[in-house]
């Protein structure tokens, strides 16, 4: 079967985690091997940085820096190995996330970022720039999700920003679905989680995933 590469993105309160393991559950059902994983982690050098990155204040280009060189590893050691092995990669989060978070949130040049993007996701062999097949973007009104991570555990890092900051890291992801509309699918996150769910299983159907 067709190695496929397959994010989930929005802004924290989305909704995106509660869904991942039917996702999983579902491919698996229709005889997928999966691999899933999230970033910034999924290495073990990439998991002590996500460390660093959600909890030490930081300027914007050490974090993007920081995400980056998470990102190529993570991407050396589990994303390359999957896909070529012919598997679902499951990835809660890739760089999607950079241009919104760091690129539109903290406001840090989106063409560093493409450059970033250019170095740390060039194909071994080929060269050419890896990037998921298909990202479902959990869109949710910033208030929304605001009012949901109230009742959350301790805030990280990013939990804890303003109301305005996830309105731009929003306003993020949106600037990236419009530009590569054939890869985001939209999910309304703005309605029951089982609405949610069908949705996100219609979208997965449509795309032949599970046929
Ligand atoms: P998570 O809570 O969904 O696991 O995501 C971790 C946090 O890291 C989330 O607040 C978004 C943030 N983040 C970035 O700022 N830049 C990135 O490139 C990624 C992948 C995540």
């Amino acid at each position: 079967m067709r190695a496929l590469f397959l994010s989930l993105e929005g802004i924290d309160g989305a909704g995106k985690s509660s869904h991942l393991n039917a996702i999983e559950a579902l491919l698996r059902s229709h005889g997928r091997t999966v691999t899933r994983t999230r970033e910034p982690g999924g290495t073990p050098l990439a998991e002590a940085l996500r460390e660093l990155i959600l909890q030490k204040p930081m300027d914007p280009l050490t974090e993007s820096l920081l995400v980056f060189a998470a990102r190529r590893d993570h991407i050396l050691q589990v994303i390359e190995p999957a896909l070529a092995r012919g598997e679902v990669v499951l990835c809660d989060r890739f760089t999607d996330a950079t241009f919104a978070y760091q690129g539109a949130g903290r406001g840090f040049d989106t063409q560093v970022l493409a450059t970033l993007e250019r170095w740390a996701q060039a194909r071994p062999g080929s060269g050419e720039l890896l990037q998921p097949d298909i990202t479902l973007w959990f869109d949710l009104p910033p208030e929304i999700a605001a009012a949901r991570l109230a009742d959350a555990r301790a805030p990280d890092k990013f939990e804890a920003q303003s109301t305005a900051f996830f309105r731009r890291v929003a306003s993020g992801y949106a600037k990236r679905a419009a530009a590569d509309p054939g890869r985001f699918i939209h999910i309304d996150a703005n309605r029951s989680k089982e609405e949610v769910w069908e949705q996100v299983a219609d979208a997965l159907a449509q795309r032949g995933l599970t046929p």
